[in-house]
């Protein structure tokens, strides 16, 4: 990143360059609870691999963390299977929405990549076979690297688990073509429990931030992923962590990422820093519009892009 300018005026800026982009998006309204949050919430946090830390507006107020999750099962998944992980779900962007069913029945209930809805649904059934509670082991993985005890929230866990029919279909199809193994209904309440997962920007910045720093938690002064394992990570973020505007946020950022509907992005400067940033009203690809505003911006303004 570009040493000439301080990441806190690099926030200061952005919190003034987005407010234009105010009133483009919407926020998610088939999850209840979600459609009730206020929707010019802004806020963002960049911690750096030395531990820095730098905010800027609700950069400390909880939201639901959504597919932002898929990230840390995933890697979690990955540290205590391996590449058998593979077996069950693909590595390739699938141009499709996050909630698309038919690709599936297209080829053989294989989902395309661990972040679409029917490859992380793959990925709670895996977790399965190792805990009985994989929502909790996410959420105490990602307090862990937060450093601070996360919550899991009911309602919006209820709200979903009430209305997730397509995530049903999606899981009954995978159950008939033999990628999930457990009960489908069982899958889809772990799944939603562990999108309900709350977290801060700061929190989030720093749960990603071994994601920058080779597999490694300046914060925990731990190594939670191998060297190896954070990378692909990174290369699985960047080609399939924005569903089907993935290459046009590549186009714009240049920075692996994952979205959440919640309105929450991630994104990592390998080797320097993790960037979260929170702003409810989503484009209709579900990533947050501000958000990605607030990244372009940050990428532009510290020339930190990977390409
Ligand atoms: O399964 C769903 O539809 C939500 N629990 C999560 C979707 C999501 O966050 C997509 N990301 N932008």
């Amino acid at each position: 990143m570009k040493q000439s300018i301080s990441l806190a005026d690099v926030l200061g800026e952005i919190s003034v360059l987005v407010r234009p982009h105010f009133g483009k998006g919407k926020p998610a309204h088939y999850i209840p609870q979600l459609a009730a949050v206020d929707p010019r919430k802004f806020g963002m946090a960049v911690v750096t691999v030395r531990g820095e830390e730098y905010v800027t507006g609700d950069a400390d107020e909880p939201f639901s963390a959504q597919s932002i999750t898929k990230l840390f099962s995933l890697g979690l998944a990955l540290n205590r299977i391996g590449d058998e992980v593979w077996t069950r779900v693909g590595k390739e962007p699938s141009g499709t929405p996050f909630n698309y069913l038919s690709q599936l029945e297209h080829e053989q209930g294989v989902p395309r990549n661990p972040f679409i809805n029917p490859g992380a649904l793959a990925v709670t059934d895996i977790l399965l076979d190792v805990v009985a509670e994989p929502a909790k082991l996410v959420r105490d993985f990602m307090g862990m690297l937060a450093t601070e005890p996360l919550t899991i929230d009911d309602e919006v866990a209820g709200g979903e688990i009430a209305t997730a029919h397509k995530n049903r279909a999606i899981a009954n199809l995978m159950r008939e073509f033999g990628t999930i193994q457990h009960d489908p209904e069982t899958v889809i309440d772990a799944y939603c429990r562990q999108c309900a997962i709350t977290l801060t920007c700061r929190q989030l910045a720093r749960a990603a931030l071994p994601l920058a720093a080779g597999g490694f938690s300046p914060v925990v002064e731990e190594t939670v992923f191998p060297q190896r394992l954070a990378r692909r990570l990174n290369a699985l973020l960047l080609t399939c962590g924005i569903y089907d505007s993935v290459g046009s946020f590549a186009y714009r950022v240049g920075l692996p990422a994952k979205s959440g509907v919640g309105g929450g992005i991630v994104a990592i400067v390998p080797g320097q820093a993790a960037v979260a940033v929170w702003s409810p009203e989503l484009d209709r690809f579900g990533t947050s519009v501000v958000g990605a505003y607030a990244l372009e911006h940050f990428s532009q303004l510290t020339n930190c892009s990977v390409l």
